[in-house]
């Protein structure tokens, strides 16, 4: 028999407090006209002083698991993908585990920047198809509001906090079609955040915070996303018209608008969530996923195509028969 991952639950959590353009044009030069034509996002969400990667993805994730009708203690494996883990170490994947009152699957970060939820799906698919694992708890969880510079505009505007997760189960009618998953650290001075943690004593750290230089990103980001698209759809003999669903990252609508151009898709058929969430890094694509399959946009046998791109660089894809 053939084994596919195959969805069975999503979940997603976004803190309460919104934090809109016009009030960070309060506090840095900009105004929401500049910010909303430049990346189309209007307000982001930000967490509290209580919150971090694991609790928002606690959340998260027994909302993926409630709807995948399965235990906690019926998973075989957590993955989860993160830049703003709780702790250097242990990782988010294991304090998460912890909150969810489990003890025996093993649980593992992945660090992919922005394509993490891409990288973490890849390789619980491997695991699915190879028989080791039956049931996957995979989360993309982000705390940006701590790595950014709120006094830096051309980054503090971006980016959102937030967590979404899905639960993956076997089945032998697909399920997850094939990922897709590619790095190129050449580019790591176009978007890194430094590590203090990491660094000599006698080093002088100049800054904590993310650093990145907006307009090459975006360029690489463009010309990047329309390969992966045409290779994904040419592994599985797809045309662009068989996609029924582009559930891209959400960075920036140009970015996400240049992607479905390229898939000749209409903006109808597109999961845009940037307006109100901002950049949620890995967190952004499991967002949408779950937003759209519980508006009941996504229905069961539609084909859906995820996409992402982020700092390494690191991207990838991947294609579900939901
Ligand atoms: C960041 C981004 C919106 C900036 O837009 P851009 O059109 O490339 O703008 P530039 O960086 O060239 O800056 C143009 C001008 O706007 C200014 N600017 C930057 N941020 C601004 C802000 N928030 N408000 C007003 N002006 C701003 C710059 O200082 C610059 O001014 P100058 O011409 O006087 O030097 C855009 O490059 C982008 O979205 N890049 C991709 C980023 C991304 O997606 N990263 C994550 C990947 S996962």
């Amino acid at each position: 028999m053939t084994r596919y991952a195959t969805l069975l639950g999503t979940g997603g959590y976004l803190p309460e407090t919104v934090l809109t353009n016009e009030q960070i044009s309060q506090t840095v030069e900009t105004t929401d006209e500049w910010i909303m034509e430049r990346t189309g996002i209007r307000e982001r969400r930000i967490a509290g002083k209580h919150e971090t990667a694991s609790s928002m993805a606690e959340i998260a994730s027994r909302q993926a698991l409630e709807a995948a009708g399965l235990r906690p203690d019926e998973l075989d494996l957590i993955i989860v993908g993160t830049g703003t883990p709780d702790r250097v170490f242990p990782s988010t994947a294991c304090l998460l585990q912890h909150r969810l009152e489990i003890t025996h699957c093993a649980s593992f970060d992945v660090q992919a920047a922005c394509s993490g939820f891409i990288f973490a799906l890849s390789i619980a698919d491997q695991y699915i198809r190879a028989g080791t694992a039956r049931h996957v708890l995979v989360v993309g969880s982000e705390m940006n509001s701590r790595l950014v510079d709120w006094s830096d505009r051309s980054t503090c505007v971006l980016f959102g906090d937030g967590a979404g997760a899905v639960v993956l189960g076997v089945s032998d009618e697909p399920g997850l079609l094939s990922t897709h998953i590619h790095s190129d650290g050449q580019y790591q001075d176009l978007l890194y955040v430094p590590n203090p943690a990491a660094s000599h004593p006698e080093e002088e750290t100049a800054s904590r915070y993310l650093k990145m230089q907006g307009n090459e990103v975006f360029k690489v980001a463009v010309n990047t996303l329309g390969r992966i698209v045409d290779e994904t759809l040419e592994e599985n003999g797809l045309e662009k018209a068989d996609v029924d669903w582009l559930v891209p990252h959400q960075a920036n609508i140009r970015i996400i608008t240049a992607t479905a151009k390229k898939l000749k898709m209409s903006m109808d058929q597109v999961v845009v969530t940037v307006e109100r969430q901002g950049n949620t890094s890995s967190a952004s694509i499991p967002l949408a996923l779950n937003e759209a399959i519980r508006d009941g946009r996504i229905k069961r046998g539609q084909t859906v195509l995820m996409e992402a791109f982020g700092g390494g660089f690191a991207w990838g894809s991947a294609l579900l028969r939901y």
